[in-house]
């Protein structure tokens, strides 16, 4: 439980005033976006001009679940008491100074994290002691959907990728645009975040209708939210571009060695020829043929570059030795 409170309830019963300090919310229940600001007030009786020395205000939290409270943000006789704080909170937690003259005690709390949802005690002493309960709800809608396309050559199939983060748990159907069964393999899984937040990735693996898009739906059901991402068709027509993109990749490396060698050779038989007054044109004449041979497969012609690339680099590094 709280800890604090048991013993500033035995420092209550001295005070004879005290059933006349009370602390009022104004609001008692908060739901915010995770990511965001929130402020939760508190408010306290001032006669008057305000007393600092005889304020103490203490927030604490306890998650749901958890026997144990965190310390948020502690003011003792009108001073900041940080080293109590507990480390989920440092630099993300303040008490709004200004407007404790006019009896709020009001606790920010900056880019609100899931962590953060639980239970506010707020307990202030001011010539008088009370305590009040806020509520703090923090929810992560599944905004950003990351999706992949993948071809699995093999199987002549598709790997349709759906990734969000959010909270809670949010379910993740497939569609297309006609009929809502999507036949194919769909594989949802999760991890957590160290911020508490569910990493859902869905899989579906199907051979798809190419006239047709697709979406995935992340479901909310708490907070009765839906969103989605469409794979449009396009994105299909996309990926076979990425594999004839690869082949281009790997043709400018081919066409670069084969303008490169010849002239790498030249310069090689010159210096050779050079030292040993002898050219010998007849090699130069074996290498060649080998480059031209444009009728292997991909397979062949990646050994190839490989082979071509290691003979390159082993002779221009044999030619900085001469
Ligand atoms: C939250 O508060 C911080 C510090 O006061 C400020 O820099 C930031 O812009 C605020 N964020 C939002 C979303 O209001
Ligand atoms: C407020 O303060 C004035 C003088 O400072 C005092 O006379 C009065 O009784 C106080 N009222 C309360 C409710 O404490
Ligand atoms: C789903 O994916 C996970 C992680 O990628 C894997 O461990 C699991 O075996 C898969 N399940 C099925 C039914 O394919
Ligand atoms: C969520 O999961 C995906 C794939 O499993 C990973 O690439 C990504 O980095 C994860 N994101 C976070 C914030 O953990
Ligand atoms: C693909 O979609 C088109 C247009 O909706 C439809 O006419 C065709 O029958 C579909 N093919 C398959 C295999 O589902
Ligand atoms: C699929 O989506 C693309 C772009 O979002 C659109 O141009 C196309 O018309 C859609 N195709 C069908 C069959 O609805």
């Amino acid at each position: 439980m709280f800890q604090i409170l048991s013993m500033l309830l035995l420092e209550t019963q001295l005070y004879v005033v005290s059933a006349l300090f009370t602390v009022e919310v104004p609001q008692q229940l908060y739901v915010v976006e995770c990511g965001s600001n929130v402020t939760m007030e508190c408010r306290f009786p001032v006669n008057g001009s305000l007393n600092l020395q005889l304020l103490t205000v203490i927030w604490e939290q306890k998650r749901q679940g958890q026997s144990k409270s965190k310390e948020v943000y502690t003011l003792r006789n009108g001073k900041a008491f940080p080293p109590s704080q507990h480390r989920n909170y440092t630099g993300r937690a303040a008490l709004l100074h200004s407007e404790l003259k006019q009896g709020r005690a009001i606790l920010q709390i900056t880019s609100v994290k899931i962590t953060d949802a639980g239970s506010y005690l707020c307990l202030i002493d001011y010539q008088g002691v009370d305590y009040k309960y806020i509520t703090l709800e923090v929810k992560a809608s599944y905004k950003r959907i990351n999706t992949q396309v993948m071809r699995k050559p093999a199987e002549d199939k598709f790997v349709f990728t759906c990734q969000s983060e959010g909270f809670p748990l949010a379910e993740v159907f497939w569609q297309n645009e006609k009929n809502f069964n999507l036949s194919g393999s769909v594989n949802t899984t999760y991890t957590v975040t160290t911020d508490g937040l569910y990493n859902v990735t869905s899989i579906l693996t199907f051979k798809p209708n190419v006239s047709e898009n697709y979406s995935c739906v992340f479901w909310n059901k708490e907070l009765n939210e839906e969103t989605s991402a469409r794979i449009s068709t396009l994105a299909l027509m996309s990926t076979q571009y990425s594999g004839q993109k690869s082949l281009i990749l790997f043709v400018i490396p081919m066409c670069v060695m084969v303008a490169v060698l010849p002239s790498a050779l030249i310069i090689f038989h010159k210096r050779k020829s050079f030292k040993n007054g002898q050219p010998k044109k007849d090699r130069k004449r074996k290498l060649n043929p080998n480059l031209k041979d444009e009728n292997r497969d991909d397979f062949n012609s990646q050994t190839e570059a490989l082979y071509l690339s290691t003979v390159t680099a082993s002779r221009e590094s044999g030619s900085v030795g001469l």
